[in-house]
């Protein structure tokens, strides 16, 4: 897919603006505190409906602004379509070719990318959790499934853990015990599979994308972590006797958990562990390959989307050329440049490799205002 035009008004520090982009790479240049962020996170916006970097929708609205408006042309294999979402006070309005939609979830998903901002160093050298939220996320997007057993399995969780704050050991109930047991142990099952299977598409992506940025001299592997068992003994264990498992682990953790007033074991405590040639990358590995790591993963949900909804979403790359050698730059757009459109931000071209970006197309940022 690809965005032809977009306009912008009342969107953080852009008043008004236009511009037109082309299918290979957009480049959007220009000194600190331009707007080159807030350029990639518009894009972003018009595809979830929400920023990669607040929460808060009011933030997304120019100072001197009651509300933000995003524009998009855009043309997929299925024709063109233009996009329009309005944020206000008063909460999100969305059109799809003119007509409002009721519910936003018939408009996330109209454009879709995949970003990749400094902060995704963290997928690798950040704490678990953000990697568990990475997983969700991604496997949010493909299967809408997913949310709701997340949804379940954090409610009974939190029960769960209430009860076990809250209840001393001699007096607790083992029926309700158990009937928590149970519910958690089906919902965390569903999601360790589900886990366990997206990180299958997914290493076989990023191993061989990773081989490509680094000129083949890099094997990367991802694994999945259970908090109990491992990702290989999954592989020969059918749903019922994950399930059991997953109870004998919270029948043995009883004493611990009553004690430390929480849940020890589930999908909860879930990890995953990225090796280059063999050596863990958190502790190991180099910042620059941490960086490539980290984006190998996210250039894998590229190709993932692709299997998914066959065409490739757009890629927002953040900051990250001038953090990647001049070979891993040039690997990196030689991989996707004829097939994704690509908007990438810099503060300078001095340290990217010019001679593979001869057709891209070049707009300076500054101030709110974009230059070509
Ligand atoms: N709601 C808002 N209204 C107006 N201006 C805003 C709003 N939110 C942020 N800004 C301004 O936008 C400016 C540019 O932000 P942005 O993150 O896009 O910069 P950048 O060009 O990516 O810079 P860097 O190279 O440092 O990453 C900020 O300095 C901030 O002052
Ligand atoms: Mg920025």
């Amino acid at each position: 897919m690809q965005l032809k035009a977009m306009e912008l008004q009342g969107y953080r520090n852009y008043d008004s603006v236009k511009l037109t982009t082309e299918g290979g790479v957009n480049i959007f240049i220009g000194p600190n505190a331009q707007g080159k962020t807030n350029l990639l996170e518009a894009i972003h916006v018009l595809s979830l409906t929400k920023s990669h970097r607040t929460s808060k929708d009011k933030e997304l609205i120019g100072w001197n602004s009651s509300s933000a408006v995003i524009r998009a042309q855009m043309s997929r294999r299925v024709g063109d379509v233009s996009l329009e979402l309005q944020l206000s006070a008063q909460g999100k309005k969305a059109k799809v070719n003119g007509l409002e939609q009721r519910k936003l979830s018939t408009f996330v998903g109209t454009l879709n990318v995949v970003l990749f901002a400094p902060e995704d160093l963290d997928i690798v050298k950040g704490a678990p959790g953000v990697r568990r939220r990475f997983m969700d996320m991604e496997i949010g997007q493909v299967h809408p499934g997913y949310l709701y057993d997340m949804q379940q399995y954090q409610k009974i969780l939190q029960q769960r853990n209430n009860y076990l704050k809250s209840t001393d050991i001699r007096r607790a109930s083992p029926e309700l015990l158990e009937v928590w047991n149970e519910q958690l142990a089906l919902t965390g099952v569903k999601m360790i599979q589900k886990r366990k299977n997206f990180i299958l598409q997914l290493q076989k992506w990023a191993e061989k994308i990773h081989a490509g940025i680094t000129g083949g001299t890099e094997h990367l592997t991802v694994d999945y972590k259970p908090s109990f068992g491992t990702a290989d003994s999954l592989d020969s264990q059918d749903q019922s006797s994950l399930f059991g498992q997953f109870m004998i682990k919270l029948t043995q953790s009883k004493e611990q958990e009553f004690r430390r007033g929480t849940t020890l074991t589930g999908p909860h405590r879930d990890d995953l562990t990225f090796a280059i040639n063999g050596k863990d990358v958190q502790s190991f590995g180099s910042q620059g390959q941490q960086r490539t790591a980290a984006l190998s993963l996210k250039l894998a949900e590229l190709e993932l989307m692709h299997e998914e909804i066959g065409e490739y979403p757009l890629l927002l790359l953040d900051d990250v050329l001038s953090e990647l050698d001049q070979t891993r730059q040039t690997q990196l757009i030689e991989t996707f440049q004829s097939r994704v459109q690509t908007f990438i931000t810099t503060t300078g071209l001095e340290s990217v490799n010019m001679s593979r970006l001869k057709d891209a197309s070049i707009f300076h940022v500054k101030d709110g205002q974009l230059l070509r």
